[in-house]
């Protein structure tokens, strides 16, 4: 196998586990039996039939391998809390619970696939690997499903992961020339990847894809057909079905939470040489006491931070009469994540610069939302807020030439105040859908049952001297996450206040 099982372990040499045949005898007898309860099919599981057909219609007769990956090492022998990889999270509905190292493959038959997840079911205590494994074994990282409980669970066939050898053997067998046939590959079977999921894996059928193209292996792989699967997922993706809608509704409750969670400890926050640490550390404690984890590294950036797009060390003072800006989403054991930016006064109180950025921004959040329902094109939600944030750049004399000027393609003066996109996909991902093709996603037309996030913001460095002093040092983001409805949209976290009234009443109240 690849996945490391049978690879020398880092914490052999000084493993205190004793080998004696007594020891190992004993440690092997006297369990009582696992009680066998029936597991519930998960609401999750019809859905994720459907995507798999939907998927199975657009690869008729091709085999297909979507891991779901390893763990990644973080350093020596730790690794980074298990992440499944989101193309086999959205087929599966398996989310942080999956045993790491499982594969979904869709194998061709009739005119559809055959679905099977392979994973390495729970160890008998019979082997070893139950208390000598600190990797993978019961006593060090707990029981993993038998096979029986995830096919209920998942309503997928489930096999074990040793069995992955016979569908390489297949996969080899059907790239192999057939020497009888002029050398034509013999069954014309093709197995597709994702790539990215599981380097192990990737690299098995790329071996074997070498083998089948030359006998002295000098061809480069051509990943062209794996990078169309990869496409096709991320498509598959763009719009929500009913229970992911759901989660992502939860996912932005959760996160409501956690802001109101911020607010309540503001005394203690600014209290502290480090305050954004403890920004981070509160809501992260949200985060991991209703959902999964964040979605994404926690921003707490307090000040001139707030200049920083993906501040993330966090590690700064949060001082009264500055504004902090907080981009945070808690995501769920099914991996749905919220992605939700609020900017708050420390003190409770803008100041006029600071409300007027701020609800220049909020304008151009407001003037994108406005414009969205089915029919539009994806980009025109960026470009509605970007006609705010140049009328609103030039009105307060920023820019050399008019907003208008500024907003022609060859232009752009306006920004240098607000560099990156307003909207993304979100779901699984943060980032969601990224590798949908740009007809599909910024050129797209929006359609009804996507989400994805309205985050305009400007920034004035400390440094620009394109800006009077007073702007300075002044960041405001405001980001929510947003439903396509069947005539228009939904502002899911429209519950946390968002105008700068109410977000100084909002402070009030805790
Ligand atoms: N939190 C990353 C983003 O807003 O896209
Ligand atoms: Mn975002
Ligand atoms: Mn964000």
């Amino acid at each position: 196998m690849t996945d490391g099982k049978d690879a020398p372990r880092a914490t052999e040499n000084r493993s205190t586990t004793p080998a004696s045949d007594t020891f190992r005898q004993y440690i092997s007898s006297q369990w009582a039996d696992r009680p066998h309860a029936e597991v519930p099919e998960r609401p999750v599981a019809a859905r994720a039939a459907e995507r798999r057909a939907r998927l199975s219609a657009l690869y008729p007769g091709v085999r297909l391998v979507l891991p779901a990956g390893p763990a990644k090492q973080r350093s020596n022998d730790t690794d980074y809390p298990y992440r499944a990889h989101s193309a086999f999270a959205h087929l599966t509905g398996w989310g942080a619970d999956t045993v790491a190292g499982s594969v979904l493959v869709l194998e061709p038959v009739g005119d559809g696939h055959a679905a099977t997840l392979y994973f390495r079911e729970g160890a008998g205590r019979d082997s070893d690997e139950f208390y000598a494994n600190p990797e993978i074994g019961e006593f060090w990282t707990g029981p993993r499903p038998s096979l029986a409980e995830v096919a209920s669970a998942l309503g997928l066939a489930t096999a074990g992961l040793d069995a992955l050898d016979a569908v390489f053997a297949l996969i080899g067998a059907d790239l192999a020339v057939d020497p009888a046939d002029g050398g034509a590959a013999s069954t014309g079977v093709e197995t597709l990847i994702v790539r990215e999921a599981d380097r192990a894996l990737t690299d098995r059928l790329d071996g074997l894809r070498l083998l089948a193209g030359t006998t002295d292996g000098d061809i480069e792989v051509d990943p062209a057909r794996d990078d169309e699967l990869a496409r096709d997922l991320s498509e598959l993706r763009l719009v929500k079905d009913d229970w992911e809608i759901a989660e992502l509704r939860r996912a932005v409750a959760a996160t409501q939470q956690g802001f109101d969670d911020v607010i309540g400890d503001l005394p203690a926050i600014v209290a502290h040489p480090r305050g954004e640490r403890l920004v981070e550390g509160t809501f992260n404690r949200r985060a991991r006491a209703e959902g999964n984890t964040v979605g994404y590294d926690t921003i707490a950036a307090s000040g001139p931070h707030a200049c920083i797009l993906h501040w993330t060390r966090n590690d700064g003072p949060v001082v009264p009469g500055d504004l902090i800006l907080i981009d945070a989403g808690v995501e769920l054991e099914s991996y749905y994540t919220a992605d939700i930016t609020r900017t708050l006064p420390v003190s409770g109180t803008f100041t006029d610069v600071q409300r007027r950025v701020y609800e220049a921004v909020r304008e151009a959040a407001d003037a994108a939302f406005a414009i969205v329902k089915p029919g539009i094109r994806f980009r025109e939600i960026h470009a509605a807020a970007m006609q705010v944030i140049a009328q609103k750049t030039a009105e307060w004399g920023l820019l050399p030439v008019s907003a208008e000027e500024s907003l022609a393609p060859d232009a752009g003066y306006h920004r240098r105040y607000m560099v990156h996109g307003t909207s993304h996909h979100l779901g699984l991902d943060v980032h969601d859908c990224g590798q949908a093709r740009r007809e599909f996603y910024m050129d797209g037309i929006v359609e009804a049952g996507m989400v994805f996030t309205i985050e305009p913001g400007l920034y004035f460095q400390p440094d620009d001297l394109t800006v009077p002093e007073e702007y300075r040092g002044i960041g405001v983001r405001i980001e929510d996450n947003i439903l396509v409805t069947a005539d228009g949209a939904e502002n899911l976290s429209a519950g946390i206040p968002r105008t700068a009234d109410a977000v100084e009443a909002w402070m009030r109240s805790r």
